[in-house]
């Protein structure tokens, strides 16, 4: 069971000699982690980098007790190898989490780092996790000998640029509360050509889409309703849809015109241009925009 709900107890720092000595003496690895022992003994990572000049060295501290170390060993220009390892009784509770990511941000935003990599054993599943659901990515495998063993590792890297990348994938849809439910709905469906894809008649609701998106029209649930004033009111300022082309702009207002759909401002450039677009309020006056992006 997780029981590391917030990191605001955990203190990352730089690593110091007395540090060691402490790392010497956590208490051993359990059997799923026993071949990694050797990494927090005498001869383990901390002796490996300690006189390294292009490895860092952290320590994460949790009131005050030494938790988890982290290495960032800069082996080319902008790249560095990531290691970590926590105190036995605190895996499998989510510090793993809080405490690469940390690492990963002073590699990235302090450091300036292209890429940090790795090498994990392919019997660390555990860890092997922990990397993917950092956005680390399989690069390739090898074979290394450890304390007499030849051991299978898999090669994982994270890019500046996956790291940085954002997490959502754009607009999966957009949910609207609507006054007259089938008017709204008609607007997409009739004047539009979008689909009416699904109907929740408790609700009652109706999705609408054009292929791309999907609008989810949900009726109010108490009378009379309130109309959103965009300048009073914290919500929805308006919503856009692109167009591909002038003449679909210019369509869309023709068909607005012909259905006494209320028009704020007909077809004009956007600022200098060269987008223009349109503004015009649905039937239960939710504020659309279409736009088309000049080019
Ligand atoms: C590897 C290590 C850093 C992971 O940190 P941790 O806090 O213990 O990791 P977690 O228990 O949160 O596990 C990470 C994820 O893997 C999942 N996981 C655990 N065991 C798993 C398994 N056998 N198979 C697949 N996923 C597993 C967890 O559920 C978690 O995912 P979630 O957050 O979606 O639930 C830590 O266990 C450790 O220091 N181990 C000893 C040293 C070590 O192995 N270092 C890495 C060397 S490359």
């Amino acid at each position: 069971m997780k029981h590391c709900k917030s990191d605001d107890m955990i203190q990352l720092r730089a690593f110091a000699a007395q540090d060691e000595i402490t790392i010497e003496n956590w208490p051993p690895y359990p059997a799923e982690f026993a071949a990694l022992d050797h990494a927090l003994r005498q001869t383990g990572w901390i002796a490996q980098f300690r006189g390294q000049p292009n490895a860092r060295i952290y320590v994460a501290e949790q009131s005050g007790e030494l938790i988890a170390f982290t290495i960032l060993c800069l082996n080319a220009q902008g790249e560095a190898e990531f290691r970590i390892a926590l105190r036995a009784d605190k895996i499998g509770r989510g510090f793993g989490r809080i405490i690469s990511d940390r690492t990963l941000q002073i590699g990235f935003d302090e450091l300036g780092l292209q890429r940090i990599h790795l090498i994990v054993r392919k019997n660390n599943p555990r860890a092997i996790e922990l990397y993917r659901q950092r956005r680390f990515s399989p690069c390739g495998e090898c074979q290394l000998v450890v304390n007499h063993k030849l051991t299978d590792f898999l090669k994982m890297e994270l890019l500046r640029r996956d790291y940085f990348r954002p997490i959502t994938q754009g607009a999966h849809h957009i949910g609207l509360t609507v006054s007259k439910l089938e008017e709204s709905a008609n607007f997409f469906v009739s004047l539009l050509g979008w689909k009416e894809v699904r109907r929740n008649e408790e609700y009652p609701a109706v999705y609408v889409s054009d292929g791309t998106m999907m609008v989810t029209l949900w009726t109010i649930k108490e009378q009379p309703s309130n109309q959103f004033n965009k300048n009073r009111n914290v919500g929805l300022h308006h919503v856009a849809f692109q167009v591909g082309n002038e003449n679909d702009l210019n369509d869309i207002h023709e068909r607005l015109i012909t259905n006494d759909i209320q028009i704020e401002f007909s077809p004009e450039l956007l600022g200098q241009g060269p987008a223009k677009h349109l503004m015009c309020y649905e039937p239960s006056g939710i504020r659309v925009e279409f736009i088309w992006p000049g080019r």
